[in-house]
């Protein structure tokens, strides 16, 4: 399609002569002060997903201009494109499918292919499921990445339903430490191994799931076909490794996009087939209002909008994600995939190298958590750092005063980084942890907050399948959104593919102790690594 890259529109150039003069000094305070509608004005209701952009750097004319900007890239036409199945991943010749994997049934391209496989792999959970049938008591999740990520974070995430009679584990890591630690403890004869891997090649995955069959055989496993099941597009490869229940995806379901096909089976497993079918929903309501919305009211277009604002206006290098909501405590890390694979590229789609920041650094942990460790940063170093905060309404524990004070912690670290604390109050203030000594006009330095730093807030009414589901789904958009106006193409990931090359050779050097031709700093090092 011929759609330009951002930096060359006239809308680029429009909202860089805003940004000169209204967008870098704008002022959260005085634009509450100015505009008692504030909130109201720049609220977002997508579906399962409340947002409050207010406390944005933001203004009704830096919405507008950043709309012009989608408009001028066509971002509403490169999304239909997707949508459609266009091979929109051009470097590797791919369509972008993932959205086919929520759709209902009879909707969406490849929709026999794609229900026929979940029909399968959703009856084969309920058959885990029935423990007195499977016998099961523990799943091992054997993947990386796309394969691993998705289903480790959304199993914790809906805790709340998840089958009381199994326990899941997920081993990632070629460090035989993480596949050690798993299997200490863990009954031969009551595990289901899940080998999962779009590729099936993966060094990672592939040196786990060998030393799983070798543990499954010595200790008395006897029957690999019921305990050993893959999650692959390479169907041959799975058969070569001796699995017999192997569940598909096809090519054009990208890895760090692919929890909502058969790589979802330990989720599907965790929270049975009808729950597994809500997240499917709720990800396709929100693929729904993406396809749908206006500009204004589009939330994933919308973040995707300010990602690029904050990261090629403000030139801010991060964004922190902050749930509160101990279930999404994998969450920064699913996103950090998610984005900064996606959309962490220095060349355009003609291979032209783009004079623009892209991928921001993607970080965070739950909080309160995050409170006691880095906030002190985000309040008072000397980078600004958006944060996004997501709050739940309604907790899946009983623990009512628990969850009042957690709501309470959230709602006031946004207002703190917005209101700041000038060095007038911090004086008028009674610090008992001072030191009496200290002169007290330094010390209200000290305990200055410069304030005006930018946050959004997200809303769930409940974490349930569907409200995840609609969340992640918002994310990928939106990832799509600011990749699209960047020109970069965010679904091909040849970043890792260079240290994977490397290791292959470095590989039997280790154990030869062969150095020569290496770089001096890897020669030293391999000799250290063998002594
Ligand atoms: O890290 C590169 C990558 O290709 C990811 O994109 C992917 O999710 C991961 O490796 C795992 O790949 P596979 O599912 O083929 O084992």
């Amino acid at each position: 399609m011929n759609a330009p890259r951002c930096d060359k529109t006239e809308a680029w150039a429009a909202l860089k002569g805003h940004f000169e003069a209204h967008g870098r000094d704008l002022d959260l305070r005085e634009a509450f002060t100015r505009d008692p509608g504030r909130f109201d004005a720049f609220a977002v209701q997508a579906p399962e997903v409340f947002a409050d952009l207010s406390k944005n750097l933001v203004d009704v004319a830096t919405l507008h201009f950043l709309c012009d900007l989608a408009r001028e890239c066509r971002l509403e036409e490169r999304r239909d494109a997707m949508l459609a199945g266009a091979p929109i991943n051009a470097t590797e010749g791919r369509p972008v499918l993932h959205t086919a994997l929520r759709a209902p049934r009879g909707n969406g391209p490849h929709s026999q292919d794609v229900h026929g496989v979940l029909d399968a792999f959703l009856a084969y959970a309920e058959q885990v499921r029935d423990l007195a049938r499977s016998g099961f008591t523990d799943v091992v999740n054997i993947g990386i990445g796309g394969s691993d990520l998705g289903p480790q974070m959304v199993v914790p995430a809906l805790d709340a339903y998840v089958h009381r009679g199994l326990r899941f584990h997920f081993v990632s890591n070629v460090d035989g430490h993480d596949i050690t630690a798993v299997l200490r403890g863990l009954d031969a004869k009551r595990t289901l191994f899940i080998v999962a891997s779009k590729t099936f090649t993966t060094q990672e995955t592939m040196a786990n799931a060998h030393a799983a069959r070798a543990w499954f055989a010595a200790n008395g496993g006897t029957d690999t076909a019921h305990h050993f099941v893959g999650v692959t597009t390479n169907l041959k490869a799975a058969a070569e490794f001796g699995i017999t229940t192997t569940f598909g995806f096809w090519d054009w379901v990208g890895g760090r996009y692919s929890m909502w096909s058969a790589i979802g089976l330990p989720v599907a497993i965790a929270i049975g087939a009808e729950n597994f079918r809500a997240l499917l929903a709720g990800a396709h309501a929100m693929d729904r209002h993406f396809a749908a919305a206006p500009l204004a009211q589009n939330l994933p277009i919308l973040l995707g909008l300010l990602d690029v604002w904050y990261r090629n206006f403000h030139r801010f290098t991060s964004r922190s994600v902050a749930p509160y909501h101990q279930g999404l405590k994998r969450l920064p890390a699913y996103l950090q995939q998610l984005e900064m694979e996606s959309n962490g590229k220095q060349v355009d789609m003609d291979g032209e190298a783009v004079p623009f920041g892209t991928s921001p650094v993607v970080w965070g942990e739950p909080g309160t958590n995050g409170q006691h460790a880095y906030f002190q940063m985000l309040h008072q170093g000397t980078d600004v750092i958006p944060v996004e905060f997501i709050a739940v309404k309604r907790a899946a524990h009983p623990l009512a005063d628990q969850h009042t004070k957690l709501l309470a912690n959230c709602l006031a670290q946004s207002q703190a980084l917005m209101l700041g604390k000038s060095a007038e109050a911090a004086m008028a203030e009674r610090a008992p942890t001072a030191s009496a000594s200290f002169d007290p006009a330094v010390l209200a330095r000290h305990r200055t907050f410069t304030g005006n730093r930018p946050s959004t807030t997200l809303v769930l009414d409940a974490l349930t399948p569907r409200s995840l589901g609609a969340l992640i789904a918002m994310y990928e958009h939106r990832v799509f959104t600011s990749g699209a106006l960047w020109g970069i193409n965010s679904f091909d990931q040849w970043g890792v593919e260079l240290g994977k090359a490397l290791c292959n050779e470095l590989l039997p050097r280790l154990a030869s102790g062969d150095a020569s031709g290496l770089d001096a700093s890897t020669a030293g090092l391999l000799k250290k690594l063998r002594t």
